[in-house]
């Protein structure tokens, strides 16, 4: 079996297609949600899927640390653990190691960590990233990576693209399972031209799918969209792209537009459990005092399972009183949202008016920092 295929529906600068995976057949552009502990948090996997969702993001460094590879493997893998029956995506987690881990030393050979649960020290190379994804046995995994930070020096992002490259070639000589897809991750900064020379080099390895890292963590929103275009411009054609760690709802349209396919961030999850909702118009603050007795869903039209049976003033009033249902709540309304813009997106773009689609979404959609 092979572990992906990709066939393009709708070519040119924005895309849509086909990913068929070992658990799911998913239409891009696609949002992933992101469960880094295997759960979208406050939801079942039921739930989840109700909201129009096949693919999902669980981390390699958060399960690793708890509950221990050994023990999802346990279970048969992380599809069984936690109940989700539909295609998973693990990241290796290169990222959190250097987002979240109190310290940690990168050699050539790994990097070592302390955990941010316990303080314990850890080592991942890019064949225990592997050998542990493998255990989870995500439809699709990712190379170990260094992500260095966007203010780094020229040559500290340099010698990271070089290692991000080895340890890529590294994990694709690590890989035995045939049922999963293994993505490298491009980095290199803000640097247009290390941006080309990783995914130029990535691109000579053929891997199934590309991903494209260290974005969205501090430049600005037209720098994230100007380095994704120069990269999508020198990668294949007729395979899938990844974002990685985007994004709000403004990012990924102009990313579409420059040719990506897939998308994950804990945005739209996080954001809602402070009572951040996503409408057309921009985000509101349900717990602002002008909702108290509304009436109205929280967006009219709405057809996610808050806004079909509750109002926004319910939803006030569970989140005013610290109720667990106003995060439930909010969390669908947020997933929906984001599920049925992209479906909005794949049907503009089929229907060959991307372009108009983009230009009225942005004019109507009033960003939020953060
Ligand atoms: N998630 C968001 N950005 C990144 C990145 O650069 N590397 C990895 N592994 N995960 C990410
Ligand atoms: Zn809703």
């Amino acid at each position: 079996m092979t572990a992906l295929s990709f066939k393009l529906e709708k070519s040119g600068s924005a895309r849509t297609g086909r990913l068929r995976l070992p658990h799911a057949e998913v239409e891009t552009p696609c949002f992933m949600p992101v469960g880094s502990q295997a759960t979208i948090k406050t939801l079942t996997p039921d739930e989840v899927a109700a909201i129009g969702y096949k693919l999902i993001l669980a981390n390699n460094y958060h399960l690793y640390l708890r509950p221990g590879t050994e023990v999802v493997e346990g279970y048969g893998g992380l599809h069984q653990f936690m109940g989700w029956d539909g295609a998973l995506l693990t990241d290796s987690g290169g990222y959190q190691v250097f987002s979240l881990s109190p310290l940690r030393k990168v050699t050539d050979a790994g990097v070592t960590f302390r955990s941010h649960i316990d303080g314990s020290e850890h080592f991942f190379s890019p064949e225990l990233a592997i050998k542990y994804q493998e255990s989870f046995g995500a439809d699709i995994i990712m190379a170990l990576d260094e992500c260095p930070p966007v203010e780094g020096s020229r040559d500290v992002i340099t010698a990271a693209v070089a290692r991000t490259h080895d340890w890529a070639e590294r994990c694709l000589k690590a890989k035995t399972r045939t049922d999963q897809a293994l993505f490298p991750i491009i980095q290199g900064g803000l640097h247009t031209d290390l941006r080309l020379r990783s995914a130029e080099g990535l691109v000579a390895l053929d891997f199934p799918g590309y991903a494209v890292g260290g974005l969205a963590i501090g430049e600005s929103k037209d720098q994230t969209i100007e380095i994704t275009a120069a990269v999508t411009d020198v990668l294949p054609v007729d395979k899938p792209r990844y974002l990685m760690g985007v994004g709000s709802p403004e990012d990924i349209i102009r990313a579409v537009a420059a040719g990506v396919d897939m998308f994950d961030s804990a945005l739209p999850t996080r954001v809602a459990r402070n009572g951040a909702l996503f409408t057309r118009q921009g985000r509101i603050d349900i717990v602002n005092a002008r909702y108290q007795g509304d009436k109205n869903p929280i967006e009219t039209g709405c057809a996610c399972p808050a806004c079909t049976s509750f109002s926004a003033g319910y939803v006030h009033h569970l989140f005013r009183a610290k109720e667990l249902l106003g995060h439930r709540l909010a969390t669908l309304h947020n997933l929906y949202f984001m599920s049925r813009l992209m479906a909005d997106i794949r049907q503009a773009i089929v229907a060959g008016r991307y372009g108009d689609f983009a230009r009225d979404f942005l004019a109507d959609y009033r960003p939020t920092d953060e």
